[in-house]
C-alpha cells in the first residue's frame, strides 16, 4: 500500500510516499528555517502564506520522486494536529481537496505519533510495545506505546519543550534560529561541568519535565557574567546547558522505563539529533542492558515520510476521516479517533 502524506505543522512544507509504512519511496522537505531566522523564530502568519506556495510544489515532488502518479497512490495521509493552527490548515485543505478530486480516503496523522513512527521507517523489525521519549521543538513526552494507534502519556514538561529551551538558550548566546544545532555543535568544544543548571523532580509524578526553570537560569547568567565585565565562554555555556537538558531527558525516561519494566526504548522528534542525548542514551541503554532505538539525524525533525508511515499504520486500524475533519492547533497524542468525527 502506498501512502501519499502532507506535512504542514511548523516551518517545514514536506510530502512524501512510502511503502507499507516501512520503505521510504520519496521524502521532500522544503525548510523556512531561513526566512524565519530573520525574525530569531517560527513567525506564523508567514509560516501559513509559505505553506500555501510551497505545499503544491512538495507534492508533485514527491510524487515524480517515487516515480508515480496520483491516481497510483492508495491514500493521503495528512498531519492535522498539534501545531500552528494557520500552517495546519494549509495542509488539511490541501490534503482534502486532493483526496476528494482523487477518490482517495484520507487519513489525519498526529504530529508526534508521526515522530515515533519515524522509527519503523529505520528499523525493519520494530514493533511496539515500547516505552518512547518524544522531544521537539513544542513537546517533550514519555509516552507508553502498546499499540501502533495505542498511545499513553505518562510523563511530560510543565511548561517549555526541551526543543524550545534549547532554542531560547541559542538566542540568548546570539546563536541562529532553530538553536538546537548550534548549541550541540557549540557544546563539543566546551566543558560540560563549568556550570551547574537546576534540575526539577515532581513530587506527583517523577516523570514530568521541567525546562524553563534551566532556561530562567542559563539567561541569568549570561546576563551576571555580561554585567560583571567576565568573559563569556559560550562554548561552557552550551555545554554545560546541553549536559543539563539531555541528563534530564535521559534520566526519566530510564526511571520511567526501570518503574514500568520496559525493555525497548525509542526516542523521537528534532531534540533525538542532539549528540549528547545520543551518546548518553547509547551509553544508558547499554548499562541497563535495554534495547534502544533512535532514527538518523535526518528522519528526527519534522519530514513527512514518517507522517505516511504512521498513516499506513491508522488506516489499517479504520481511521479515514470524515468530510468534517479539521485541523487543531492541540490534541492529546493518545486521542480517541472517534472523538474527531462526531
Ligand atoms: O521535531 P521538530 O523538527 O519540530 C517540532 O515538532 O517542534 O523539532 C525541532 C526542535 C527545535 O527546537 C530544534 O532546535 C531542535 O528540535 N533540534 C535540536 C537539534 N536539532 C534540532 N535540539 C538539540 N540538538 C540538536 N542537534
Ligand atoms: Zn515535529
Amino acid at each position: 500500500m502506498k501512502i501519499l502524506a502532507i506535512e504542514s505543522s511548523c516551518d517545514e512544507t514536506a510530502a512524501a510516499v512510502v511503502e507499507d509504512g516501512r520503505k521510504i519511496l520519496s521524502n521532500i522537505i522544503a525548510s523556512q528555517a531561513e526566512i524565519h531566522r530573520i525574525y530569531g523564530g517560527v513567525v506564523p502568519e508567514i509560516a501559513s502564506r509559505k505553506h500555501i506556495e510551497l505545499v503544491a510544489q512538495v507534492t508533485d515532488a514527491a510524487l515524480k520522486e517515487a516515480e508515480i502518479t496520483l491516481s497510483e497512490i492508495d491514500a493521503i495521509a495528512v498531519v492535522f494536529a498539534p501545531g500552528l493552527i494557520g500552517a495546519l490548515l494549509v495542509g488539511v485543505n490541501f490534503a482534502k481537496a486532493l483526496a476528494v478530486s482523487a477518490n482517495k480516503p484520507l487519513i489525519p496523522v498526529h504530529h508526534i505519533r508521526g515522530h515515533i513512527a519515524a522509527n519503523y521507517l529505520e528499523f525493519s523489525d520494530l514493533k511496539p510495545p515500547f516505552l518512547c521519549l518524544v522531544a521537539s521543538g513544542g513537546h517533550s513526552h514519555i509516552i507508553k506505546v502498546t499499540g501502533y494507534t495505542d498511545f499513553t502519556v505518562i510523563g511530560r514538561t510543565r511548561d517549555d519543550a526541551a526543543g524550545e529551551a534549547f532554542d531560547k538558550a541559542a538566542r540568548v548566546l546570539s546563536l541562529p534560529y532553530p538553536g538546537g544545532v548550534e548549541i550541540d555543535t557549540l557544546a563539543k568544544k566546551g566543558d560540560t561541568k563549568a556550570y551547574s543548571f537546576p534540575q526539577v523532580t515532581f513530587e506527583d509524578n517523577p516523570y514530568d519535565f521541567s525546562f524553563s526553570g534551566v532556561k530562567t537560569a542559563l539567561i541569568n547568567k549570561v546576563h551576571t557574567i555580561e554585567q560583571r565585565g567576565e568573559e563569556l565562554v559560550r562554548e561552557d555555556i552550551a555545554a554545560s546547558f546541553n549536559e543539563a537538558v539531555s541528563e534530564v531527558l535521559c534520566e526519566k525516561l530510564f526511571l520511567a522505563a526501570k518503574n514500568l519494566g520496559e525493555s525497548k526504548i525509542v526516542v523521537a522528534g528534532g531534540v533525538a539529533a542532539n549528540s549528547m542525548l545520543r551518546q548518553k542514551l547509547s551509553d544508558r541503554a547499554k548499562n541497563d542492558k535495554l534495547q534502544l532505538f533512535i532514527p538518523s539525524i535526518k528522519l528526527c525533525g519534522d519530514n513527512a515520510a514518517m507522517s505516511a508511515s504512521q498513516g499506513y499504520y491508522e488506516f489499517l486500524a479504520g481511521n479515514v476521516a470524515c468530510d468534517s475533519l479539521n485541523a487543531r492547533a492541540t490534541l492529546n497524542v493518545g486521542y480517541n479517533f472517534k472523538d474527531l468525527c462526531k
